[in-house]
């Protein structure tokens, strides 16, 4: 009998959360109907629950209305959308792989500066790329004499958290930063550095983990407020990359960043070309961040082991030049439904079911 299943490998918690009915911002009902579409059925499984040797796994299946547990033999093909930073789990999921199973987004946490580099060997993408170096001694300050404005931010963190901008002011610089409250939130927050010179806190900052400072870029903006691109780009059923979608994120007035989990807001393309671009169609812009998209992903996908779905950061000069801002290995998909994009929404996961069931197929 031909296998029809598919593992998703989640994190723990969202695993709890599938049995719980609570899984936040991933859409569970679309795994189970884009199985259905494709014929293959959705196998929820922890790396944990995978007994490498004897390649058998503990995993959740639909049954009825809700999810049973089942011993499986491992399936041959993994969407894993789940994000690991211990050695251990690396090391299971290598063991999988060695042992013949396909897994897809096997790695999906890449430090920028790995990616800024990889990037960087392909001249046709440079003026694309902010000057970025990793943060020394010296380092920020110089870039601060080449740039005027740059932005500090943590080699390996996401949703917005850790990133710092740096603007010259008639004094010596100030910057953005964001600190806990004593209430234990996070605020954002504005201050000068006479002489330019960086406070305790941030210096300690990037003593304690690997920082890049990287020339604050000339995005567009959108009301006053800067903004840039959330790209889907995935494989599909024809193994190809290809765009699922676009969406704008705009900064909330207290920072510069648009990340949505700091306040950022989703707005679609056709409204921030007309307003901020106006000299641009819509289809122009799509059409040149797409093949933008295509082309950092064409690159590094030739050096990352089995990528078949990315969430790109891209920005746009008031030009409507494209520009590269980070690579996201586990795209959290939910700004398209945000925006009222539903189709992209729900295409961005058929896709990746759509390239797994491709090699249960072939
Ligand atoms: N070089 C830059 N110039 C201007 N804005 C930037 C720059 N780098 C990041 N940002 C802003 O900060 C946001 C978060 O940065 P990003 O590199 O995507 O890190 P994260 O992984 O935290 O999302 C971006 O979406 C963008 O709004
Ligand atoms: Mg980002």
């Amino acid at each position: 009998m031909a296998d029809n299943r598919i593992g998703i490998l989640f994190n723990s918690n969202m695993l709890r959360g599938l049995l719980r009915n609570k899984t936040g911002h991933e859409a569970i009902a679309f795994y189970e109907e884009a199985g259905r579409r494709h014929g293959v059925i959705p196998c929820f499984m922890r790396v944990e629950d995978v007994n490498v040797r004897k390649m058998e796994a503990v995993a959740y299946i639909r049954d009825g209305t809700g999810y049973a547990r089942r011993r499986i033999p491992v399936p041959s093909v993994i969407h894993n959308r789940a994000i690991y930073f211990r050695s251990g789990a690396h090391a299971r999921v290598q063991s999988m792989v060695n042992r013949g199973t396909v897994i897809f987004n096997q790695v999906n946490r890449y430090g920028k500066w790995k990616l800024h580099v990889l990037l960087q060997q392909d001249p046709a993408l440079v003026p694309h790329l902010p000057v970025t170096a990793p943060a020394r001694k010296g380092t920020v300050a110089a870039m601060m004499d080449n740039c005027g404005a740059v932005v500090l931010k943590p080699d390996n963190n996401s949703v917005g958290r850790g990133i710092m901008k740096l603007e010259r002011s008639s004094t010596g610089w100030t910057i953005v930063y964001s600190r806990r409250t004593a209430g234990g939130a996070r605020k954002w927050r504005k201050a000068n550095l006479p002489g330019g010179r960086l406070p305790r806190f941030v210096l300690a900052q990037l003593r304690r983990t690997p920082y890049l400072v990287q020339e604050l870029l000339p995005l567009a903006r959108y009301h006053d407020r800067p903004f840039d691109l959330r790209v889907s780009v995935q494989r599909d059923g024809s193994r190809e990359w290809q765009i699922t979608g676009i969406v704008g994120r705009v900064a909330p007035q207290h920072t510069f960043v648009t990340n949505v989990a700091q306040g950022g807001t989703v707005h679609r393309l056709e409204e921030l070309v007309a307003a901020a671009l106006p000299h641009c169609s819509v289809a122009e812009v799509v059409e040149r961040v797409s093949a933008f998209s295509l082309h950092i992903v064409n690159r590094l996908s030739h050096s990352l082991s089995h990528m078949a779905d990315v969430g790109l950061d891209i920005g746009l000069t008031s030009d409507g030049k494209p520009l590269f801002i980070e690579c996201n290995g586990r795209d959290q998909r939910y700004s398209f439904r945000e925006a009222g994009l539903y189709d992209i929404w729900e295409a961005t996961y058929f896709n990746p079911i759509a390239y797994g069931a491709s090699f249960l197929q072939s």
